[in-house]
Order: structure tokens, then C-alpha cells, then sequence
């Protein structure tokens, strides 16, 4: 026989599912008691004793009977009958859990030929019962005679059936309702963390907020660690994402993902500490179980997966094929966004070097579509534009001039003025610049704000004299930059200004060639610390230029 079956507590949640048959049956004078190998299950008495209690007594001869019966059901393995000689009849059956015998259900009733008017006097001066209450309760109940007794004892059976079989049906509802809501919290942790899983999103951002912390809510753990390793081996530097509260120091916690993922080895699946062995007791503070699960990459695992002490109970393969599926979504996240991280740096590296090398042909604007790009995006950010926006207009800034590849070099770099053809010429750079980035379907949204650079907001501006805002924000932004940069720079015929001089040529031109609502956002920055900052982003060019002209 199973032992656990056996077990007094699983017997007591056995006796708890007979409740509601005990009472009904009581209500027609039947006494309904469970036994299990060791004797009764359970003591109690009734709130109101029937029949039985009140005629057998607490020791007479109905718990007798019910206990040989019992004893017999269990030795026999089938439906017993017992009938007294003037006495009780009591039928016993067995109950089966996963075809095991486990108790037997004993009903007790006190026939009507034993209990003739003679007979139940003598019982109740025996027992020192009133009469006349035994009989109100007999009447209320009514009594059955012998020969009902096998009837009763199919029906008990089928009672007894019917019982286990809706309480089997009740737990495993319960089971699959539970597991039907832990699947669908589960599904939908995935679900929102994949409708997330964004190349525009920043990855600390989709670390922390959507896969750390959703995490935290349905595993109900105390915290949730994502370290991210390095792209190489030899590359130390790993960023640690933690949602939640820490149960143990942070060095201690760096050792414990060390020792987790030495232990992982390059394995798929995750490491389960229950108790804890991967660190010494002095170093754990208060945790007390945790799950590690690799993130995945081609060659070695992009990172790894913790899930700190849970609160209710142990960590169990639910919740590691959880954290595994997670783990596996942020990995692709990850190298997704790093293949576009490099993508993106590629082709602005050689916008850059393409912008630069026209650049170059002007000795004196060295830096300055890097510059104009930078400033650009600076004043699309100050109006609000979303960073996918203000990237587009940094591109934009980063193109500006690329249309002056068709510009000689003797006009470009002509110090004073141009005559009225070298100005014609220089005027065709925005069209040129636009005519050469209309073949490029992915830099469609940039070629607006390049070929409106040279636009003023009083209509004298080229190549089409737009005015006011028919000129597209970005070429307004690109203007006001190209403006500040060349007021702010060294140019071939003075050398940078002071920087009030700037201030006031710009504020000057508010209106009449550059847009009013733009210089009041470029001129509330802290400028000196901008031109710094710009300065600083070129600096690889003033090393190159100072090298060429053999300054140290
Ligand atoms: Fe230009
Ligand atoms: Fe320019």
C-alpha cells in the first residue's frame, strides 16, 4: 500500500470530503463513519447525536460492530454486511484512492425490529435516555428495517464512488485553474516582453523596466539580476541590471554570478540552489535560494540570469523554463541590438569620413558638418522632437554640405568674397546635396531639412526662397546651426570670434534669416560649455589638422 496514502494528515482531508454525505445521510437516521487501518479517522461527535450515537452509546455496540466491520472491509476488499441480534445492522465499503485501498466507510442504523416498544425501553433505562425524546428523534428520522440492508449497502457504494469522483474532478479543476493562471501570467510576461524587444529601445532601459522587473512580479523573488558580459572574453567590463531588493552585498553578489556561471559552463539549462552552496555562509547575508540561467550567444553566453530568494517556498522547473524563455528573448534582444548598434556606427562612421574628406577641401571648415550635425541634434532635442527624430536630424546636419563635392576648391577656400558666378556656383551645394541623397530610399526623411538649409525665414534665402515655416523645422534647425558653427569656428577670413560677437550676430539675424523660436532655445544653452563639448567631438580632426601643419 502507498505510505503517503496512510499518513494520519491525508487520511483527516479524506474524512473532510465525507462532510456533506455524513450529514445528509444523518438526516435519515444513518451514521456514516470513516476508518483507516489504525481505527476511526475521526472522533468527533455529531452537534447532534442520532440514533445511533444516542442507542450504541459512546463504546457500545455500534462502534463495535462498525470497527469489525471495518476490519473486515479491509481484509475482504469488498462491500460488508453485519446484523446484529437485536442490535444495530452495519454496512461497510472499501474507498480507493488510485486504486488503493485506503478506508473503509462504515453506516450504522438501528432496524425497526429491534427496536420494538419493549425493547427501546429497556434500551433507553439502560443507556438513561427520556423515551420519549428518543422517540420524537426515531419519528424525525425515521427507521429502516433489515431487509432494506442490502439496498443501503449498493447505495453507499455508489455514494461513497460518486464522492471521490467529484472531489478528484474538484482538485484537478483547482490544479488546472492554477496552472491556467501561472501559464497566463507566464505567456503574457513573454508576450509584452517580445512586443518591447525594439532596436530604438535602449537596452538598460528594456533590462531594467521590462524584463527584470516583470519578472520580479510574476516570480514573486525578492530581486531579479541580468549581468551582461562583455562582447569578448578578454572584455571585463560586465553592466549588472538589478530589479528589486538585494538580499546579499553587491561583491558578493558579482562572486555568486561568477560561481554560477563557472558551474553553467556553457549549458543551456540553469543552476537550482535551493540550499546554498556556491557561497560561504558569511558571505550570503540573507539569501537563501536562487536560479541561474544563461542568456545564450553564438559563441559563449551573452549573460546571465538570476532570481533571487522567492517568497513562497522553493524554486521548482516551472520557474527555471521561465526565467530560461526570458533569457532567451533578452539574448536575442541583445545581439539584435548590438548587430544594429554596429550597423548604425558603420554607416554614420562613413557618412562621417565622406563629410569630413569634403570638409577637408576647406581647410578652414575642418569638423564642421560633424559640428553642424551635433548642434543640430542639440536644438532638435531642446524642441522636443523624440531621439529617433533628433537622430534623423543629426543625419541630416551630418549631410548638409555633402553637395559641395561639386565645388571647386578655388571657391571654397577664396578668402573674402565671391564674385556674383563663384556665388552662383556655391548656391547650387543644397540642390546637389539633395539630388545625391534622393537615390538612398533610407535617407528619404533627411533630404528635406539638407536641401533648406540655406532658406531664410524673410524669403530671401536659396535654392527656392521659401518663407517663414513652409521651411521644413529641420532645414530650419540645420540653418541656425550651420550659423552658429561658422561664427563660432576659425574661417578664412577672421578667426573664430568671441563668442558675445556670436551671440549677437544670431540674435541680430532673429527673424530676418534665422527662425526666433530656435535662437531663444540655442541661446538659453550654457554656450561656453556647449562650444567644449563640440570642440571635444572634433578633436580628432584638430589632431590630424595640427600634425599637417606641423604644429605639436
Ligand atoms: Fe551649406
Ligand atoms: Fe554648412
Amino acid at each position: 500500500m502507498n505510505e503517503s496514502i496512510h499518513s494520519a494528515s491525508d487520511l483527516a482531508v479524506l474524512d473532510r470530503q465525507f462532510v456533506s454525505l455524513r450529514r445528509e445521510l444523518a438526516q435519515k437516521g444513518l451514521s456514516l463513519s470513516l476508518w483507516g487501518p489504525a481505527g476511526r479517522i475521526s472522533d468527533e461527535q455529531d452537534a447532534t447525536p442520532g440514533p445511533c450515537q444516542l442507542l450504541g452509546g459512546p463504546d457500545g455496540p455500534c462502534r463495535q460492530t462498525a470497527k469489525q466491520t471495518a476490519m473486515r472491509v479491509f481484509c475482504e476488499r469488498s462491500p460488508v454486511k453485519t446484523v446484529a441480534d437485536d442490535g444495530p445492522v452495519v454496512l461497510g465499503v472499501p474507498v480507493y484512492e488510485r486504486r488503493k485501498l485506503v478506508a473503509a466507510a462504515v453506516v450504522c442504523y438501528w432496524p425497526h425490529e429491534a427496536l420494538g416498544e419493549e425493547a427501546l425501553h429497556r434500551l433507553c433505562d439502560h443507556r438513561g435516555l427520556d423515551y420519549q425524546a428518543v422517540t420524537r428523534l426515531i419519528d424525525n428520522t425515521g427507521l429502516h428495517s433489515i431487509d432494506h440492508a442490502d439496498d443501503l449497502l449498493w447505495m453507499l457504494e455508489q455514494l461513497v464512488r460518486t464522492t471521490l469522483a467529484l472531489h478528484v474532478a474538484t482538485d484537478d479543476l483547482d490544479e488546472m485553474s492554477g496552472n491556467l493562471a501561472t501559464t497566463y501570467e507566464e505567456l503574457s510576461l513573454v508576450y509584452r516582453i517580445s512586443g518591447t524587444m525594439k532596436l530604438t529601445e535602449k537596452p538598460s532601459r528594456f533590462l531594467q523596466h521590462e524584463m527584470c522587473q516583470g519578472l520580479l512580479d510574476v516570480l514573486g523573488v525578492a530581486s531579479i539580476v541580468a549581468v551582461v558580459y562583455g562582447r569578448s572574453p578578454g572584455e571585463e567590463q560586465e553592466e549588472l541590471t538589478i530589479a528589486g531588493e538585494l538580499p546579499l552585498e553587491r561583491s558578493a553578489l558579482e562572486q555568486l554570478a561568477k560561481r554560477a556561471a563557472t558551474q553553467l559552463n556553457g549549458q543551456h539549462l540553469g543552476l537550482v540552489e535551493n540550499q546554498i552552496v556556491s557561497l560561504p555562509p558569511h558571505e550570503r547575508g540573507r539569501l537563501e535560494r536562487f536560479v541561474a540561467v544563461p542568456m545564450p550567444g553564438d559563441e559563449r553566453p551573452s549573460g546571465l540570469l538570476l532570481a533571487l530568494n522567492k517568497a513562497d517556498g522553493e524554486f521548482d522547473s516551472v520557474d527555471v523554463k521561465l526565467m530560461r524563455a526570458v533569457a532567451n528573448q533578452a539574448a536575442v534582444f541583445l545581439t539584435n541590438h548590438r548587430l544594429y548598434a554596429d550597423l548604425k556606427a558603420l554607416v554614420i562612421g562613413v557618412l562621417d569620413a565622406l563629410t569630413a574628406s569634403i570638409d577637408a577641401k576647406d581647410p578652414y571648415t575642418c569638423g564642421h558638418s560633424r559640428r553642424v550635425a551635433i548642434i543640430s541634434r542639440r536644438l532638435a532635442e531642446e524642441c522636443g522632437l523624440s531621439s529617433y527624430h533628433a537622430e534623423r536630424v543629426y543625419l541630416a546636419g551630418l549631410l548638409h554640405d555633402i553637395g559641395k563635392i561639386g565645388v571647386p576648391e578655388s571657391i571654397l577656400g577664396k578668402p573674402g568674397r565671391l564674385s556674383d558666378e563663384e556665388f552662383e556656383v556655391m548656391r547650387q551645394h543644397p540642390g546637389t546635396s539633395a539630388k545625391i541623397l534622393n537615390g538612398i530610399r533610407q535617407l528619404d526623411d533627411v533630404v528635406p531639412g539638407v536641401l533648406t538649409h540655406h532658406e531664410r525665414m524673410d524669403g530671401r534665402g536659396y535654392p527656392q526662397g521659401l518663407q517663414g515655416e513652409e521651411i521644413p523645422l529641420e532645414g530650419r534647425i540645420i540653418g541656425l546651426a550651420d550659423c552658429f558653427d561658422a561664427l563660432t569656428s576659425d574661417r578664412v577670413y577672421r578667426k573664430a570670434p568671441l563668442l558675445d560677437y556670436a551671440i549677437r550676430e544670431i540674435r541680430k539675424s532673429a527673424g530676418s534669416q534665422l527662425d526666433p523660436m530656435l535662437v531663444d532655445r540655442l541661446l538659453s544653452l550654457d554656450l561656453v560649455a556647449f562650444l567644449i563639448e563640440l570642440r571635444e567631438a572634433t578633436a580628432d580632426y584638430q589632431a590630424v589638422d595640427s600634425q599637417e601643419q606641423g604644429v605639436t
